[in-house]
């Protein structure tokens, strides 16, 4: 069976916790003919779920760290591999520079590239106060202050050299991500135009 993927446009949502990737995302799915593909949410779901992932994943999110690259891009490309679509958004990964190498990797033997990198950038007192408030929301179980500062100091450290890798290949755009959740998605669909 061919491994061709019928992606034909791939966006890549970069930024760091509560920068709004999630939130984008979700309006971006709704707004146009994409699909989303979000690391986050399928690892949550394996938690609900209690699977063996799940188990092993939850030790590892509730302290604010990444899970293995190993299993992330596993995952993705069995994910990848079953989707028949013409547009894909990632959300929250790829977050270390192996699984951006991975996913270029797994991305040419599918006969498809990415389009482009959104990165979006909020003041970090701003984005502790949105996961903050967020908590009091949802309730999810990394969204608490020492975890919070650690997702930071996580990202700063593993996700950041992304910024360089992407640049390196022409294709990110930073984009002000501290305006209302409207004025952030309109700056999106002006870049996407
Ligand atoms: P993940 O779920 O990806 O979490 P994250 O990167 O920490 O980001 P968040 O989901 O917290 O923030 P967001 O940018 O999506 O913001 P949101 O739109 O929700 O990952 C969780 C964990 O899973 C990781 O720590 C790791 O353990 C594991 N994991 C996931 N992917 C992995 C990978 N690839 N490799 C290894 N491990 C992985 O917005 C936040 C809040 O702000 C919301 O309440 C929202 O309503 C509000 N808000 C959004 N935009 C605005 C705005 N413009 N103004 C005001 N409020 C706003
Ligand atoms: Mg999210």
């Amino acid at each position: 069976m061919s491994n061709e993927c019928s992606c034909s446009e791939i966006v890549l949502l970069m930024g760091p916790p509560g920068a709004g990737k999630g939130t984008q995302a979700d309006i971006l799915v709704n707004s146009r003919v994409l699909r989303k593909l979000s690391t986050g949410d399928m690892l949550r779901d394996h938690v609900k779920r209690d699977t063996d992932l799940g188990k092993k994943a939850k030790v590892i999110m509730d302290a604010g760290n990444l899970v293995s690259d190993d299993l992330i891009v596993a995952m993705v490309r069995s994910e990848l591999e079953s989707m028949q679509i013409i547009r894909l958004l990632l959300d929250g990964f790829p977050r270390t520079t192996a699984q951006a190498i991975a996913l270029d990797k797994l991305l040419e033997e599918m006969s498809t590239d990415i389009s482009s990198t959104i990165l979006i950038e909020v003041d970090e007192e701003e984005l502790i106060s949105r996961l903050l408030n967020r908590a009091t929301e949802l309730g999810r179980s990394d969204d608490n202050e020492e975890v919070i500062r650690n997702r930071m100091k996580v990202y700063h450290e593993l996700t950041k050299p992304l910024i360089e890798y992407y640049q390196g290949q022409n294709k990110l755009v930073s984009i002000n991500g501290s305006g209302t959740v409207e004025e952030v998605a309109k700056t999106i669909s002006e870049v996407l135009a």
